[in-house]
């Protein structure tokens, strides 16, 4: 899979690189990540790549030019800019901007995004790009949390982090099972050795080798952990049996 990323600040990517799963999987073929410099695509002497806001306001915004050549030099772009909508399966790649604006990223969007073979990302700073670009190019608006970045470029990690380890043979299989999100629950404790650590003790039951006991007590310990921390995970969907009893359980006392 290829990950395009389009941003002023190409060496923001270098460090998260060499220190995730994302090198690895590099290292073994899996994966590329391709930076643009959207720099190298402005065309005057000063290399200007923004400019005030039509109408007034504070901030400055990402001119269309530069944008439009950074994106002309992807060939999947330029396959999928030739034929229109953006809607649907049109061949080429999709090309994602990451804006505060856009729709919340997921776990289920990540699992979509793992089945392309190429994505395009779009990285803004400052107001944000050209309304022009986003008619022209972009298929999705992303937003990664209800909160505004300096720029795209860490939402941008963001998404290739999710997507990468889920992109087949970079992670173990099991491992991806039994994660949060996966069931709608989230994780349930982990702990290691030492069995004792200043003066906390790892729970009895994980001790012994009763596996029936030990799956019985995380999906407990999972769906105490989800009513705490995110009750609305529990409200918006149908419940398994089991998951229903637990939480009439525990609040029932
Ligand atoms: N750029 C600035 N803030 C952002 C956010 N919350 N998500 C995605 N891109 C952004």
């Amino acid at each position: 899979m290829i990950f395009y990323i389009l941003t002023l600040f190409p060496e923001v990517f270098e460090g998260y690189r060499r220190a995730s799963i994302l090198g690895r999987a590099e290292e073994q073929g899996q994966v590329s990540m391709r930076l643009v410099n959207i720099r190298d695509f402005a065309r005057d002497r000063h290399r200007t790549c923004d400019d005030y806001t039509y109408g007034g306001g504070a901030g400055m915004v990402l001119k269309p030019a530069p944008l439009a050549e950074a994106l002309r030099s992807i060939p999947a772009v330029r396959e999928r800019a030739g034929r229109g909508s953006g809607e649907g399966q049109e061949p080429g790649a999709r090309v994602v901007y990451l804006t505060p604006s856009g729709r919340p990223w997921s776990q289920a969007l990540a699992e979509q995004a793992a089945r392309e073979s190429e994505i395009v990302l779009l990285c803004g700073r400052y107001e944000g790009i050209d309304q022009r670009i986003v008619d022209a190019f972009v298929t999705d608006e992303i937003s990664v949390g209800d909160y505004v970045l300096a720029g795209g470029e860490v939402a941008a990690m963001v998404l290739v982090d999710t997507v990468v380890r889920l992109v087949e043979g970079v992670i173990k299989a099991q491992s991806l099972a039994e994660e949060s999100f996966r069931q709608g629950l989230l994780e349930y404790p982990q702990y290691t050795r030492p069995a004792q650590f200043e003066g906390r003790r790892v729970p009895e039951v994980l001790l012994g080798g009763d596996h029936a006991r030990i799956e019985r007590w995380r999906l407990e310990q999972s769906v105490a952990k989800t009513l705490r921390n995110r009750p609305e995970l529990l409200r918006s969907r149908e419940l398994p049996s089991e998951v229903a009893a637990i939480m009439k359980e525990l609040e029932h006392g």
